[in-house]
């Protein structure tokens, strides 16, 4: 816990924020937990009487689309609650998610590789389980941070291995070298990154893709591509359906690839808890014997859906499956643009980054290879002089709250900002406190 502050008079009181933080027995709530924050936020907010702006959690901040709630109505009229789904999901979803990978990412993919899952937090779970008991060797997943933390947690639920690096000063061409020397060595199972990144986002282009798509096909690593922010790259419109340009993706250069497709942040569909796995068809199909002597079964699909995903949940929610395959098909059928229904966190951005540089702010992963950072549902900050875990504690003080870098695998110091919570309404507000603290801290 810090006890250095250069000023006591902080927007929200002093002593109440001091008593919580001590009170959530964490060490140093800088370091906390996205749950740890929100946590505790609640609590001051409660005690205190003031409200937070809140810039932790990744919590879709818009209203879901009613054509996703109509599905889901209709579904439930039907019927479908008393029924268990099927494991490998619903006729219409798997149609329409094929459709959706070609008219979004100008991929074919056969039905039967498209499977629910309830979030792509259970579909990244199912995957490196999978992943991790392929072959004896291959035993550790390389993730391209920085990353979502609860991912690695998941690894260390599953008691498996993982190596991480940040990728920002390995972009490009330089990437190449960088993946040989983790994947030369023969244990890495997967690779895993996040397009746009959760928290820089920075986007891989296509040249990189292609470079992870070179190495993976070489050393005979899986690619998990996760695309939680699938479409939310706003320098280009990716919106269109069946026309260029489209959401990049490794699928279009190797056939060893996963892709984690959500409905959270693209689809403000986060508490039905239902996602998508992608899988390549040559992935689908293949034939592991260790998964034999570990799973009962050596196909990779068969193992994945009928062992895992079935032990796991039984399958995906029977009504949210509907409600998902209603906003996919009118997003196919071009009656639904889901890309501008989330374009508003772009012009949040722009204008709470320019809060927090005017109050002496600056912003850590600034660039996008050659191009400025583009403007989404996260960027990254630092305060000179500050570890990014103090600017979290210490915000706390002033009504922010956010989450440390330090979770994320960066090298750098600084903190995640999360468009998704903050209204236009709380701009003022938010300029206020950033300005007392830029002033209080600022290095003289
Ligand atoms: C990079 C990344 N992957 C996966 C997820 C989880 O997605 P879902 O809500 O579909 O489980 C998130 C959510 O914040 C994320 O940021």
């Amino acid at each position: 816990m810090l006890t250095d502050f250069k000023n006591q008079i902080t927007p929200i009181d002093f002593n109440v924020v001091k008593e919580k933080i001590q009170a959530t027995g964490v060490p140093s709530i800088g370091n906390g937990t996205i749950r740890e924050i929100v946590k505790v936020a609640n609590e001051i907010q409660q005690a205190s009487g003031q409200r937070y702006i809140r810039m932790e959690m990744g919590v879709p901040g818009l209203a879901p689309p009613e054509v996703g709630i109509n599905g889901e109505i209709e579904a439930l009229k039907n019927g479908v609650a008393s029924k268990y789904p099927m494991l490998e999901g619903i006729l219409p979803l798997k149609k329409e998610a094929s459709r959706f990978i070609k008219m979004f990412m100008d991929v074919d993919l056969p039905e039967a590789c498209c499977i629910p899952t309830v979030g792509s937090m259970q579909g990244g779970y199912a995957t490196f389980m999978i992943l991790g008991n392929m072959d004896a060797q291959k035993d550790t997943l390389l993730f391209l941070d920085p990353g979502f933390p609860v991912q690695k947690q998941q690894l260390d639920v599953l008691g498996q291995k993982y190596e991480a690096f940040d990728v920002y000063n390995h972009r490009g061409d330089k990437l190449e070298a960088k993946l040989e020397a983790y994947c030369s060595r023969g244990n890495i199972a997967g690779i895993i990154y996040s397009n746009p990144n959760n928290p820089s986002w920075i986007c891989l282009n296509d040249d990189e893709l292609k470079i992870i798509a070179k190495i993976a096909d070489k050393y005979g690593v899986i690619v998990i591509e996760d695309l939680a922010y699938f479409a939310m790259d706003f320098r280009k419109d990716l919106s269109i359906p069946g026309k260029a340009p489209f959401q990049p993706t490794i699928a279009k250069y190797t056939k060893n690839y996963i892709l984690l497709i959500s409905s959270s942040k693209a689809f403000s569909y986060a508490g039905q808890r239902v996602g998508l796995l992608a899988i390549s068809p040559d992935v689908y199909e293949g034939r592991y014997s260790r998964l034999k002597t570990r799973f009962g079964n050596d196909k990779f699909g068969y193992t994945l859906i009928y062992k895992i995903l079935y032990s796991f949940s039984s399958g995906t929610s029977h009504s949210a499956q509907y409600g998902l395959a209603a906003m996919l098909k009118a997003a196919n059928d071009g009656d639904f643009n889901f890309v501008d229904s989330v374009r508003v966190y772009g012009e949040r951005a722009v204008a709470i980054k320019a809060l927090f540089k005017k109050a002496g702010f600056e912003i850590v992963y600034s660039r996008d290879l050659d191009d400025p950072l583009g403007d989404g549902f996260y960027f990254t900050v630092c305060f000179p002089g500050m570890t990014g875990a103090e600017l979290v504690e210490r915000l706390l003080y002033y009504g922010i709250s956010a989450i440390a870098l330090s979770g994320t695998g960066s090298d750098y110091e600084g903190m995640r900002v999360c468009m998704s919570q903050v209204g236009k309404d709380e701009f003022e507000v938010l300029g206020a406190r950033l300005e007392q603290f830029g002033n209080d801290y600022k290095l003289s």
